[in-house]
């Protein structure tokens, strides 16, 4: 049932076991929660590293909404800013970024584990090599990203939610996931923080395999990855994600980003035990109108996997 509360959505009759809550992210001018982190990233490069507009171009590797809270940053703050992507990017993701006078700069040579990233690294690499006056983010290794979600979006959850039993977590960067879990072993060490990842992901440590949805999921391990302990993982393959996005539109009315139906279609396999009403809450990075070229278009859907989809 939609609530008042454009944050916390409850999810009623989700499940027969649970209480299923939805952190909605997707509501803020960046339209994800990479917002947060873009803000983290970038005053740290301001404080730490003194980088200033009339100095400094930043850049920063992303697979779209990162991108887009950067370029809003940077329009703001008076940086150049250059987003390094590759072809998964959603077109409105990526006009976005144009649209705040960033540069889009598309990879579109596969790594050695059949993604982008590993390039995307190499290229960012070459330039920083080359210009001596620009700086890089590096949502990848820098603490900030989990300190952003840290200080923002865990403590935003259990201060709404305050007994909570099962928290579910996309993970990318893994800097959610991290800041989660750093947060609740130490305000709710009862809460099990699940983490769920894409089938094809390597992350953590499975086999590489060509995916197509962004946000969740790493062709190489993030290095912010290893700072706390993953006790649990649910991985999710990208058939079921598109399923749960149109069962999750066609029930509930909510167009929701890819990641956020990852996520939610780990919270439905979830053996919970019979005898709790558990309270979940699930976080969903952002919303689906990213989303309607690719996950939410028929033809897109038929033409990469192999699908019949609820109407
Ligand atoms: C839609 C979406 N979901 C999930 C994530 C993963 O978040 P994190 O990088 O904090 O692991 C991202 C990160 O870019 C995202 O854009």
């Amino acid at each position: 049932m939609l609530s008042a509360n454009p944050i916390f959505y409850n999810i009623p009759q989700f499940h027969e076991k649970v209480n299923f809550y939805l952190k909605i992210e997707g509501l803020n001018i960046a339209h994800s929660i990479k917002l947060k982190t873009a803000i983290y990233l970038l005053n740290d490069l301001e404080k730490n590293f003194g980088i200033t507009p009339e100095k400094n171009t930043i850049i920063e590797s992303s697979s779209g909404n990162l991108g887009v809270a950067l370029s809003i940053l940077c329009k703001e703050r008076g940086y150049r800013f250059i987003c390094v992507t590759d072809p998964n990017i959603s077109s409105q993701n990526e006009n976005l970024i144009r649209c705040y006078g960033a540069t889009v700069l598309k990879v579109e040579e596969k790594d050695e584990n059949g993604g982008y990233l590993k390039t995307r690294i190499r290229y960012i690499h070459h330039q920083l090599s080359l210009h001596k006056n620009m700086a890089w983010t590096n949502q990848y290794a820098n603490e900030n990203n989990i300190l952003a979600h840290y200080e923002t979006t865990a403590k935003e959850i259990l201060d709404e939610i305050k007994n909570i039993d099962y928290l579910f977590v996309g993970a990318g960067t893994t800097g959610t996931l991290m800041g989660c879990l750093r947060y609740f072993k130490k305000h709710s060490p009862k809460t099990k923080v699940i983490a769920v990842d894409a089938e094809g992901s390597v992350t953590f440590g499975g086999a590489p395999k060509k995916r197509y949805i962004p946000g969740i999921g790493t062709s190489e391990k993030p290095e912010i990855s290893q700072y706390e302990t993953v006790e649990n993982i649910m991985t999710i393959d990208e058939p079921a994600t598109i399923r749960c996005a149109h069962h999750m539109l066609s029930t509930y009315g909510l167009l929701l980003g890819g990641s956020s139906c990852s996520v939610i279609e780990a919270v439905k396999r979830y053996p919970f035990t019979p005898y709790q009403q558990a309270n979940v809450v699930a976080i969903c990075p952002d919303l689906g109108e990213k989303y309607l070229n690719t996950i939410y278009n028929p033809s897109w859907v038929s033409k990469h996997f192999n699908l019949a989809l609820e109407n």
